[in-house]
Protein backbone atom coordinates (compact mmCIF):
# COMPACT_ATOMS: atom_id res chain seq x y z
CA UNK A 1 0.00 0.00 0.00
CA UNK A 2 1.18 3.76 -0.71
CA UNK A 3 1.50 5.69 1.38
CA UNK A 4 -1.38 8.38 -0.18
CA UNK A 5 -3.85 5.24 -0.12
CA UNK A 6 -2.48 4.93 3.25
CA UNK A 7 -3.46 8.59 4.44
CA UNK A 8 -6.92 8.27 1.90
CA UNK A 9 -7.48 5.41 4.39
CA UNK A 10 -7.16 7.36 7.22
CA UNK A 11 -9.37 10.76 6.07
CA UNK A 12 -12.10 7.95 4.96
CA UNK A 13 -11.97 6.70 8.63
CA UNK A 14 -12.00 10.85 9.67
CA UNK A 15 -15.20 11.27 7.46
CA UNK A 16 -17.07 8.12 8.60
CA UNK A 17 -16.47 9.47 12.39
CA UNK A 18 -17.70 12.53 11.67
CA UNK A 19 -20.74 11.44 9.80
CA UNK A 20 -21.64 8.88 12.75
CA UNK A 21 -20.87 12.00 15.65
CA UNK A 22 -22.80 14.66 12.78
CA UNK A 23 -25.97 11.50 13.07
CA UNK A 24 -25.92 11.24 16.66
CA UNK A 25 -25.82 15.22 17.56
CA UNK A 26 -29.00 15.13 15.14
CA UNK A 27 -31.11 13.02 17.41
CA UNK A 28 -31.68 15.94 19.78
CA UNK A 29 -32.92 19.73 18.81
CA UNK A 30 -30.16 20.86 21.61
CA UNK A 31 -27.37 19.39 19.27
CA UNK A 32 -28.69 19.29 15.70
CA UNK A 33 -27.25 22.57 14.74
CA UNK A 34 -23.51 21.18 15.57
CA UNK A 35 -24.23 17.83 13.31
CA UNK A 36 -25.14 19.13 10.32
CA UNK A 37 -21.70 21.24 10.07
CA UNK A 38 -19.77 18.37 11.22
CA UNK A 39 -21.24 15.85 8.95
CA UNK A 40 -20.90 18.19 5.77
CA UNK A 41 -17.33 18.60 6.95
CA UNK A 42 -16.83 15.03 6.97
CA UNK A 43 -18.21 14.87 3.19
CA UNK A 44 -15.68 18.05 2.51
CA UNK A 45 -13.12 15.46 3.61
CA UNK A 46 -13.82 12.36 1.63
CA UNK A 47 -14.12 14.20 -1.30
CA UNK A 48 -10.94 15.99 -1.25
CA UNK A 49 -9.12 12.46 -0.49
CA UNK A 50 -10.70 10.75 -3.53
CA UNK A 51 -9.77 13.82 -5.77
CA UNK A 52 -6.21 13.13 -4.31
CA UNK A 53 -5.90 10.07 -4.90
CA UNK A 54 -7.89 9.87 -8.54
CA UNK A 55 -5.23 12.68 -9.52
CA UNK A 56 -2.33 10.25 -7.99
CA UNK A 57 -3.60 7.33 -9.81
CA UNK A 58 -3.96 9.74 -13.22
CA UNK A 59 -6.52 7.70 -14.21
CA UNK A 60 -8.71 11.06 -15.59
CA UNK A 61 -7.56 13.13 -18.59
CA UNK A 62 -7.73 17.34 -19.05
CA UNK A 63 -10.93 16.65 -20.50
CA UNK A 64 -12.51 14.29 -17.80
CA UNK A 65 -11.19 16.89 -15.29
CA UNK A 66 -12.70 19.90 -16.53
CA UNK A 67 -16.27 17.99 -16.71
CA UNK A 68 -15.69 16.65 -12.96
CA UNK A 69 -15.15 20.84 -11.77
CA UNK A 70 -18.35 22.02 -14.33
CA UNK A 71 -20.40 19.25 -12.72
CA UNK A 72 -19.16 19.80 -9.04
CA UNK A 73 -19.55 23.56 -9.55
CA UNK A 74 -23.01 23.37 -10.89
CA UNK A 75 -24.13 20.66 -8.51
CA UNK A 76 -22.37 22.91 -5.81
CA UNK A 77 -24.28 25.75 -7.07
CA UNK A 78 -27.61 24.83 -7.72
CA UNK A 79 -27.49 23.00 -4.44
CA UNK A 80 -26.48 26.15 -2.47
CA UNK A 81 -29.16 28.23 -4.11
CA UNK A 82 -32.14 25.57 -4.17
CA UNK A 83 -31.62 24.99 -0.59
CA UNK A 84 -31.22 28.32 0.92
CA UNK A 85 -34.30 29.71 -1.31
CA UNK A 86 -36.48 27.19 -0.31
CA UNK A 87 -39.42 27.96 2.02
CA UNK A 88 -39.83 25.80 4.32
CA UNK A 89 -42.85 24.28 3.45
CA UNK A 90 -41.56 22.89 1.01
CA UNK A 91 -38.37 21.29 2.22
CA UNK A 92 -40.07 17.90 1.76
CA UNK A 93 -40.13 18.25 -2.62
CA UNK A 94 -36.36 19.43 -1.74
CA UNK A 95 -35.32 15.99 -0.18
CA UNK A 96 -37.52 14.17 -2.48
CA UNK A 97 -35.42 15.88 -5.73
CA UNK A 98 -32.14 15.07 -3.50
CA UNK A 99 -32.85 11.45 -3.19
CA UNK A 100 -34.07 11.82 -6.88
CA UNK A 101 -30.85 12.74 -7.96
CA UNK A 102 -28.52 10.59 -5.35
CA UNK A 103 -29.83 7.45 -6.61
CA UNK A 104 -30.08 8.79 -10.63
CA UNK A 105 -26.21 9.45 -10.02
CA UNK A 106 -25.61 5.96 -7.77
CA UNK A 107 -27.24 4.05 -11.13
CA UNK A 108 -25.03 5.80 -13.59
CA UNK A 109 -21.78 5.51 -11.88
CA UNK A 110 -22.71 1.67 -11.85
CA UNK A 111 -23.57 1.51 -15.75
CA UNK A 112 -20.59 3.72 -16.77
CA UNK A 113 -18.47 0.84 -15.09
CA UNK A 114 -20.40 -1.79 -16.72
CA UNK A 115 -20.02 0.00 -20.22
CA UNK A 116 -16.11 0.72 -19.89
CA UNK A 117 -15.38 -2.61 -19.00
CA UNK A 118 -17.33 -4.27 -21.31
CA UNK A 119 -16.44 -2.17 -24.35
CA UNK A 120 -13.52 -3.95 -25.44
CA UNK A 121 -14.28 -8.02 -26.50
CA UNK A 122 -13.82 -10.62 -24.52
CA UNK A 123 -13.37 -8.23 -21.42
CA UNK A 124 -15.35 -9.39 -18.52
CA UNK A 125 -17.25 -7.69 -15.19
CA UNK A 126 -15.97 -9.46 -12.31
CA UNK A 127 -18.84 -11.71 -10.06
CA UNK A 128 -18.44 -9.41 -7.00
CA UNK A 129 -19.23 -6.53 -9.70
CA UNK A 130 -21.47 -7.57 -11.56
CA UNK A 131 -24.36 -8.23 -8.39
CA UNK A 132 -23.61 -4.76 -7.08
CA UNK A 133 -23.80 -3.01 -10.50
CA UNK A 134 -27.20 -4.92 -11.01
CA UNK A 135 -28.64 -3.81 -7.47
CA UNK A 136 -27.13 -0.37 -7.60
CA UNK A 137 -28.76 0.14 -11.41
CA UNK A 138 -32.12 -1.33 -10.11
CA UNK A 139 -32.69 0.63 -6.52
CA UNK A 140 -30.78 3.75 -8.51
CA UNK A 141 -33.36 4.02 -11.32
CA UNK A 142 -36.65 3.07 -8.95
CA UNK A 143 -35.49 5.52 -6.44
CA UNK A 144 -34.87 8.22 -8.60
CA UNK A 145 -38.20 8.04 -10.83
CA UNK A 146 -39.89 7.30 -7.76
CA UNK A 147 -38.62 10.49 -6.04
CA UNK A 148 -39.32 12.51 -9.17
CA UNK A 149 -42.80 11.51 -8.35
CA UNK A 150 -42.81 12.01 -4.78
CA UNK A 151 -41.74 15.45 -5.19
CA UNK A 152 -44.32 16.18 -7.66
CA UNK A 153 -46.95 15.25 -5.78
CA UNK A 154 -45.71 17.27 -2.71
CA UNK A 155 -45.43 20.36 -5.09
CA UNK A 156 -48.89 19.66 -6.30
CA UNK A 157 -47.69 19.23 -9.94
CA UNK A 158 -49.20 15.52 -9.39
CA UNK A 159 -52.41 15.08 -7.44
CA UNK A 160 -51.90 13.90 -3.89
CA UNK A 161 -54.49 11.49 -4.30
CA UNK A 162 -54.02 7.75 -5.13
CA UNK A 163 -53.74 7.58 -8.77
CA UNK A 164 -54.23 3.72 -9.34
CA UNK A 165 -54.56 2.61 -13.38
CA UNK A 166 -56.70 -0.50 -14.35
CA UNK A 167 -54.25 -3.45 -13.43
CA UNK A 168 -51.10 -1.52 -11.30
CA UNK A 169 -50.38 -4.17 -9.47
CA UNK A 170 -50.00 -7.07 -12.24
CA UNK A 171 -48.20 -4.60 -14.18
CA UNK A 172 -46.24 -3.60 -11.40
CA UNK A 173 -45.39 -7.95 -10.56
CA UNK A 174 -44.52 -7.87 -14.41
CA UNK A 175 -41.77 -4.63 -14.50
CA UNK A 176 -40.37 -6.04 -11.18
CA UNK A 177 -40.29 -9.13 -12.60
CA UNK A 178 -38.64 -7.92 -16.24
CA UNK A 179 -35.95 -5.43 -14.20
CA UNK A 180 -34.99 -8.08 -12.19
CA UNK A 181 -34.59 -10.87 -14.60
CA UNK A 182 -33.11 -8.65 -16.95
CA UNK A 183 -30.41 -8.15 -13.91
CA UNK A 184 -29.71 -11.96 -13.21
CA UNK A 185 -29.36 -12.36 -16.94
CA UNK A 186 -26.85 -10.09 -17.17
CA UNK A 187 -25.40 -11.20 -14.03
CA UNK A 188 -25.22 -15.37 -14.99
CA UNK A 189 -22.36 -14.34 -17.65
CA UNK A 190 -23.99 -12.13 -20.30
CA UNK A 191 -22.20 -9.15 -19.63
CA UNK A 192 -23.74 -7.03 -22.50
CA UNK A 193 -24.58 -3.58 -21.09
CA UNK A 194 -27.38 -3.35 -23.09
CA UNK A 195 -29.44 -6.03 -20.57
CA UNK A 196 -28.38 -3.85 -17.61
CA UNK A 197 -29.94 -0.57 -19.50
CA UNK A 198 -33.35 -3.20 -20.02
CA UNK A 199 -33.27 -3.35 -16.26
CA UNK A 200 -32.51 0.11 -15.56
CA UNK A 201 -35.42 1.22 -17.87
CA UNK A 202 -37.69 -1.44 -16.18
CA UNK A 203 -36.80 -0.04 -12.93
CA UNK A 204 -37.55 3.24 -13.88
CA UNK A 205 -41.12 2.65 -15.07
CA UNK A 206 -42.07 0.55 -11.93
CA UNK A 207 -40.39 3.51 -9.39
CA UNK A 208 -43.53 5.71 -11.42
CA UNK A 209 -45.92 3.00 -11.01
CA UNK A 210 -44.95 2.23 -7.30
CA UNK A 211 -45.44 5.88 -6.19
CA UNK A 212 -48.33 6.84 -8.18
CA UNK A 213 -50.88 4.77 -6.28
CA UNK A 214 -49.54 5.92 -2.79
CA UNK A 215 -51.42 9.22 -1.88
CA UNK A 216 -53.43 11.10 0.85
CA UNK A 217 -51.37 10.25 4.49
CA UNK A 218 -49.04 7.78 3.23
CA UNK A 219 -46.43 9.50 1.39
CA UNK A 220 -44.40 10.30 4.83
CA UNK A 221 -43.47 6.73 4.80
CA UNK A 222 -42.63 6.91 1.40
CA UNK A 223 -40.05 9.39 1.20
CA UNK A 224 -38.23 8.27 4.17
CA UNK A 225 -38.15 4.78 2.13
CA UNK A 226 -37.03 6.39 -0.57
CA UNK A 227 -34.39 8.22 1.32
CA UNK A 228 -33.16 4.67 2.61
CA UNK A 229 -32.90 3.32 -1.10
CA UNK A 230 -30.75 5.77 -2.55
CA UNK A 231 -28.28 5.17 0.37
CA UNK A 232 -28.28 1.81 -0.34
CA UNK A 233 -27.64 2.66 -4.13
CA UNK A 234 -25.14 5.08 -3.30
CA UNK A 235 -23.27 2.18 -1.03
CA UNK A 236 -23.83 -0.14 -4.39
CA UNK A 237 -21.80 2.16 -5.96
CA UNK A 238 -18.83 2.03 -3.51
CA UNK A 239 -18.71 -1.59 -4.16
CA UNK A 240 -18.79 -0.64 -7.52
CA UNK A 241 -16.11 1.75 -7.70
CA UNK A 242 -14.50 0.38 -4.71
CA UNK A 243 -14.73 3.41 -2.51
CA UNK A 244 -14.65 2.53 0.96
CA UNK A 245 -16.22 6.91 1.23
CA UNK A 246 -19.22 5.83 -1.04
CA UNK A 247 -19.75 2.43 1.25
CA UNK A 248 -19.92 3.98 4.28
CA UNK A 249 -21.88 7.29 3.66
CA UNK A 250 -24.47 5.56 1.96
CA UNK A 251 -24.96 2.42 4.58
CA UNK A 252 -25.26 5.06 7.03
CA UNK A 253 -27.96 7.20 5.13
CA UNK A 254 -29.49 3.79 4.10
CA UNK A 255 -29.19 2.44 7.93
CA UNK A 256 -30.64 5.83 8.93
CA UNK A 257 -33.28 6.37 5.97
CA UNK A 258 -34.58 2.93 6.92
CA UNK A 259 -35.24 3.41 10.54
CA UNK A 260 -36.87 6.65 9.72
CA UNK A 261 -39.15 4.77 7.71
CA UNK A 262 -40.05 1.85 10.51
CA UNK A 263 -40.48 5.48 12.64
CA UNK A 264 -42.82 6.54 10.29
CA UNK A 265 -44.76 3.15 9.51
CA UNK A 266 -45.32 2.67 13.24
CA UNK A 267 -46.39 6.18 13.87
CA UNK A 268 -48.84 5.74 11.24
CA UNK A 269 -49.72 1.99 12.37
CA UNK A 270 -48.82 2.06 8.47
CA UNK A 271 -47.23 -1.56 7.13
CA UNK A 272 -44.23 -0.76 4.55
CA UNK A 273 -45.24 -3.83 2.40
CA UNK A 274 -49.03 -2.84 2.05
CA UNK A 275 -48.15 0.45 1.38
CA UNK A 276 -46.20 -0.42 -1.70
CA UNK A 277 -48.17 -2.92 -3.05
CA UNK A 278 -50.25 -0.01 -3.95
CA UNK A 279 -52.86 2.25 -1.86
CA UNK A 280 -52.94 3.24 1.23
CA UNK A 281 -51.60 1.11 4.38
CA UNK A 282 -54.85 -0.35 5.84
CA UNK A 283 -54.97 -2.29 2.36
CA UNK A 284 -58.75 -1.46 1.73
CA UNK A 285 -59.24 2.14 1.21
CA UNK A 286 -57.82 2.51 -2.14
CA UNK A 287 -61.14 4.09 -3.81
CA UNK A 288 -62.36 5.06 -0.40
CA UNK A 289 -64.64 8.03 -0.13
CA UNK A 290 -63.89 10.11 2.15
CA UNK A 291 -66.78 10.69 4.50
CA UNK A 292 -68.95 13.91 4.56
CA UNK A 293 -68.83 15.82 7.74
CA UNK A 294 -72.28 15.98 8.84
CA UNK A 295 -73.78 18.95 11.24
CA UNK A 296 -73.15 22.58 11.88
CA UNK A 297 -69.75 24.52 12.18
CA UNK A 298 -69.51 27.03 15.42
CA UNK A 299 -67.33 29.68 14.00
CA UNK A 300 -66.11 32.14 17.16
CA UNK A 301 -64.67 35.45 17.32
CA UNK A 302 -61.53 36.27 18.21
CA UNK A 303 -62.81 37.95 21.58
CA UNK A 304 -64.44 34.52 22.26
CA UNK A 305 -61.55 32.40 21.89
CA UNK A 306 -59.37 34.74 24.02
CA UNK A 307 -61.66 34.28 26.51
CA UNK A 308 -61.67 30.79 26.63
CA UNK A 309 -57.85 30.87 26.33
CA UNK A 310 -57.25 33.70 29.11
CA UNK A 311 -59.55 31.88 32.04
CA UNK A 312 -58.03 27.91 31.30
CA UNK A 313 -56.00 26.06 33.06
CA UNK A 314 -54.46 24.02 31.18
CA UNK A 315 -54.21 24.53 27.19
CA UNK A 316 -52.63 22.74 24.68
CA UNK A 317 -51.67 24.15 21.21
CA UNK A 318 -51.48 21.78 18.55
CA UNK A 319 -49.88 22.94 15.48
CA UNK A 320 -50.05 20.97 12.01
CA UNK A 321 -49.16 21.93 8.31
CA UNK A 322 -50.91 25.82 8.34
CA UNK A 323 -48.81 26.65 11.35
CA UNK A 324 -45.68 25.77 9.02
CA UNK A 325 -47.14 27.84 6.11
CA UNK A 326 -47.88 30.48 7.40
CA UNK A 327 -44.54 30.79 9.30
CA UNK A 328 -46.89 31.74 12.50
CA UNK A 329 -44.29 29.71 15.13
CA UNK A 330 -42.86 32.78 16.54
CA UNK A 331 -46.26 34.11 17.41
CA UNK A 332 -47.68 30.67 18.74
CA UNK A 333 -44.48 31.10 21.05
CA UNK A 334 -45.60 34.27 22.06
CA UNK A 335 -48.87 33.30 22.83
CA UNK A 336 -47.63 30.33 24.94
CA UNK A 337 -45.62 32.67 26.88
CA UNK A 338 -48.34 35.28 27.52
CA UNK A 339 -50.67 32.74 29.15
CA UNK A 340 -48.15 31.06 30.71
CA UNK A 341 -47.45 34.10 32.21
CA UNK A 342 -51.15 33.94 33.70
CA UNK A 343 -50.02 31.15 35.63
CA UNK A 344 -51.76 28.97 32.87
CA UNK A 345 -50.03 24.85 32.13
CA UNK A 346 -49.22 25.34 28.08
CA UNK A 347 -47.54 22.61 26.03
CA UNK A 348 -47.17 21.65 22.69
CA UNK A 349 -48.82 18.63 21.42
CA UNK A 350 -46.74 17.05 18.21
CA UNK A 351 -48.15 14.47 15.90
CA UNK A 352 -44.92 12.72 14.41
CA UNK A 353 -46.45 13.33 10.54
CA UNK A 354 -47.74 16.68 11.35
CA UNK A 355 -46.60 19.12 8.52
CA UNK A 356 -44.87 17.75 5.44
CA UNK A 357 -41.58 16.61 7.23
CA UNK A 358 -40.67 14.30 10.08
CA UNK A 359 -39.49 16.61 12.57
CA UNK A 360 -41.27 19.19 11.12
CA UNK A 361 -43.00 20.96 13.95
CA UNK A 362 -39.98 20.44 16.08
CA UNK A 363 -37.70 22.38 13.64
CA UNK A 364 -40.31 25.17 13.65
CA UNK A 365 -40.89 25.16 17.19
CA UNK A 366 -37.19 25.05 18.09
CA UNK A 367 -36.54 27.97 15.75
CA UNK A 368 -39.11 30.06 17.39
CA UNK A 369 -36.86 29.34 20.51
CA UNK A 370 -40.02 27.03 22.32
CA UNK A 371 -38.12 25.29 24.92
CA UNK A 372 -38.02 21.34 23.89
CA UNK A 373 -39.20 20.56 27.05
CA UNK A 374 -42.64 21.90 26.41
CA UNK A 375 -42.92 19.77 23.57
CA UNK A 376 -45.08 16.48 23.89
CA UNK A 377 -44.77 13.58 21.58
CA UNK A 378 -48.33 12.21 20.85
CA UNK A 379 -48.25 9.12 23.24
CA UNK A 380 -47.54 11.80 25.96
CA UNK A 381 -50.09 14.13 24.85
CA UNK A 382 -52.85 11.61 24.20
CA UNK A 383 -53.48 10.85 27.73
CA UNK A 384 -53.29 14.21 28.70
CA UNK A 385 -56.29 15.72 26.13
CA UNK A 386 -59.38 14.67 28.71
CA UNK A 387 -57.61 16.95 31.82
CA UNK A 388 -57.06 20.00 29.38
CA UNK A 389 -59.37 22.47 29.21
CA UNK A 390 -58.50 24.22 25.86
CA UNK A 391 -56.93 22.89 22.69
CA UNK A 392 -55.61 25.32 20.35
CA UNK A 393 -55.48 23.35 16.99
CA UNK A 394 -53.11 25.62 14.83
CA UNK A 395 -53.40 24.60 10.86
CA UNK A 396 -53.65 20.78 11.74
CA UNK A 397 -56.13 18.92 10.35
CA UNK A 398 -55.66 15.06 9.31
CA UNK A 399 -53.40 14.81 12.81
CA UNK A 400 -56.60 15.57 14.33
CA UNK A 401 -59.57 13.83 12.32
CA UNK A 402 -61.34 11.45 13.92
CA UNK A 403 -62.59 9.92 10.84
CA UNK A 404 -59.34 7.62 11.35
CA UNK A 405 -60.67 5.46 14.14
CA UNK A 406 -62.76 4.36 11.39
CA UNK A 407 -62.36 1.81 8.86
CA UNK A 408 -63.05 2.99 5.23
CA UNK A 409 -61.59 6.35 5.27
CA UNK A 410 -57.71 7.14 3.73
CA UNK A 411 -56.50 8.20 6.93
CA UNK A 412 -58.08 4.80 8.85
CA UNK A 413 -55.65 2.93 11.52
CA UNK A 414 -53.47 6.31 11.54
CA UNK A 415 -53.24 7.04 15.32
CA UNK A 416 -54.36 10.56 15.93
CA UNK A 417 -53.78 13.35 18.53
CA UNK A 418 -57.16 12.70 20.46
CA UNK A 419 -57.80 16.83 20.54
CA UNK A 420 -61.79 15.66 20.68
CA UNK A 421 -61.56 14.22 24.32
CA UNK A 422 -60.80 18.00 25.80
CA UNK A 423 -63.23 19.94 27.52
CA UNK A 424 -62.64 22.68 24.66
CA UNK A 425 -61.27 23.00 21.25
CA UNK A 426 -60.49 26.28 19.42
CA UNK A 427 -59.75 25.60 15.68
CA UNK A 428 -57.70 28.39 13.87
CA UNK A 429 -57.50 27.60 10.17
CA UNK A 430 -59.04 30.12 7.18
CA UNK A 431 -61.48 27.73 5.96
CA UNK A 432 -63.23 24.45 5.59
CA UNK A 433 -60.59 23.27 3.30
CA UNK A 434 -59.42 20.09 3.75
CA UNK A 435 -55.83 18.52 4.69
CA UNK A 436 -52.94 16.58 2.68
CA UNK A 437 -55.63 13.41 3.01
CA UNK A 438 -58.60 15.49 1.51
CA UNK A 439 -61.32 14.49 3.48
CA UNK A 440 -63.70 16.32 5.55
CA UNK A 441 -62.43 16.48 9.11
CA UNK A 442 -65.55 15.84 11.49
CA UNK A 443 -63.71 17.67 14.55
CA UNK A 444 -64.86 20.88 12.93
CA UNK A 445 -68.84 20.04 13.79
CA UNK A 446 -68.44 19.08 17.35
CA UNK A 447 -70.19 20.97 19.80
CA UNK A 448 -67.25 21.46 21.76
CA UNK A 449 -65.29 22.77 18.58
CA UNK A 450 -65.36 26.67 17.82
CA UNK A 451 -63.50 27.56 14.42
CA UNK A 452 -61.62 30.50 14.22
CA UNK A 453 -61.54 31.46 10.27
CA UNK A 454 -58.05 33.17 9.93
CA UNK A 455 -54.61 33.17 8.22
CA UNK A 456 -52.59 31.37 11.50
CA UNK A 457 -49.96 34.14 11.59
CA UNK A 458 -52.95 36.75 11.88
CA UNK A 459 -54.89 34.59 14.18
CA UNK A 460 -52.67 33.97 16.95
CA UNK A 461 -51.36 37.59 16.86
CA UNK A 462 -54.94 38.97 16.79
CA UNK A 463 -55.48 36.05 19.68
CA UNK A 464 -52.45 37.43 21.94
CA UNK A 465 -53.52 41.35 21.73
CA UNK A 466 -57.22 40.13 22.58
CA UNK A 467 -55.98 38.09 25.56
CA UNK A 468 -53.87 41.29 26.33
CA UNK A 469 -56.64 43.67 26.35
CA UNK A 470 -59.17 41.43 28.19
CA UNK A 471 -56.60 40.88 31.47
CA UNK A 472 -54.92 44.15 31.48
CA UNK A 473 -51.63 43.31 30.51
P1 LIG B 1 -52.95 18.96 6.95
O1 LIG B 1 -53.83 17.81 7.25
O2 LIG B 1 -52.26 18.97 5.64
O3 LIG B 1 -53.85 20.28 7.13
C1 LIG B 1 -53.28 21.53 7.11
C2 LIG B 1 -54.38 22.54 7.26
O4 LIG B 1 -53.74 23.81 7.41
C3 LIG B 1 -55.29 22.65 6.06
O5 LIG B 1 -56.52 22.03 6.31
C4 LIG B 1 -55.41 24.15 5.81
O6 LIG B 1 -56.79 24.55 5.91
C5 LIG B 1 -54.63 24.78 6.94
N1 LIG B 1 -53.81 25.91 6.49
C6 LIG B 1 -53.05 26.03 5.39
N2 LIG B 1 -52.47 27.23 5.32
C7 LIG B 1 -52.87 27.89 6.44
C8 LIG B 1 -52.60 29.18 6.95
N3 LIG B 1 -51.81 30.05 6.31
N4 LIG B 1 -53.15 29.53 8.13
C9 LIG B 1 -53.97 28.67 8.79
N5 LIG B 1 -54.26 27.44 8.35
C10 LIG B 1 -53.71 27.05 7.18
O7 LIG B 1 -51.82 19.13 8.05
P2 LIG B 1 -51.45 18.21 9.29
O8 LIG B 1 -52.62 18.06 10.20
O9 LIG B 1 -50.18 18.77 9.80
O10 LIG B 1 -51.21 16.78 8.67
C11 LIG B 1 -50.11 16.50 7.83
C12 LIG B 1 -50.56 15.70 6.64
O11 LIG B 1 -49.51 15.71 5.66
C13 LIG B 1 -50.83 14.25 7.00
O12 LIG B 1 -51.86 13.74 6.19
C14 LIG B 1 -49.48 13.60 6.64
O13 LIG B 1 -49.59 12.23 6.40
C15 LIG B 1 -49.14 14.35 5.38
N6 LIG B 1 -47.71 14.33 5.07
C16 LIG B 1 -46.83 14.44 6.09
C17 LIG B 1 -45.49 14.37 5.81
C18 LIG B 1 -44.56 14.40 6.97
S1 LIG B 1 -43.23 13.50 6.95
N7 LIG B 1 -44.84 15.12 8.03
C19 LIG B 1 -45.01 14.26 4.48
C20 LIG B 1 -45.97 14.22 3.46
C21 LIG B 1 -47.31 14.25 3.76
P3 LIG B 1 -57.28 25.92 5.23
O14 LIG B 1 -56.90 25.84 3.81
O15 LIG B 1 -58.74 25.91 5.48
O16 LIG B 1 -56.58 27.03 5.94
Amino acid sequence: MSTLDFVVGIVYLVAAIAFVTGLHLMRSPATARRGSPLSAGGMVLAVAATLAKVANDGTISGTGWAVLGAGALLGAAVGLVSARRVKMTAIPQLVSLFNAVGGGAAAVVALMDVIRLTEHAGATVAGRTSVASVLDVLIGALTFSGSLIAAGKLQGWIPGRPIVLPGARAVNGLLALAAVGLGCYFMSGAYDSWWLVGSLFGALVLGITTVLPIGGADMPVVISLLNACTGIAVAMAGFVIDSAGLIIAGALVGASGGILTKLMADAMNRSIPAILAGGFGTGDTVNAVAPGVTGDVHPISVEDAAIQLAYAGKVMIVPGYGLAAAQAQHEARELAELLESRGIQVDFAIHPVAGRMPGHMNVLLAEANVPYTQLKEMDTANPEFPSTDVVLVVGANDVTNPAARRPGTPLSGMPILEVDRAQRVIVIKRSMGHGYAGIDNELYTEEKTGMLFADAKRGLAELAASVKALVGA
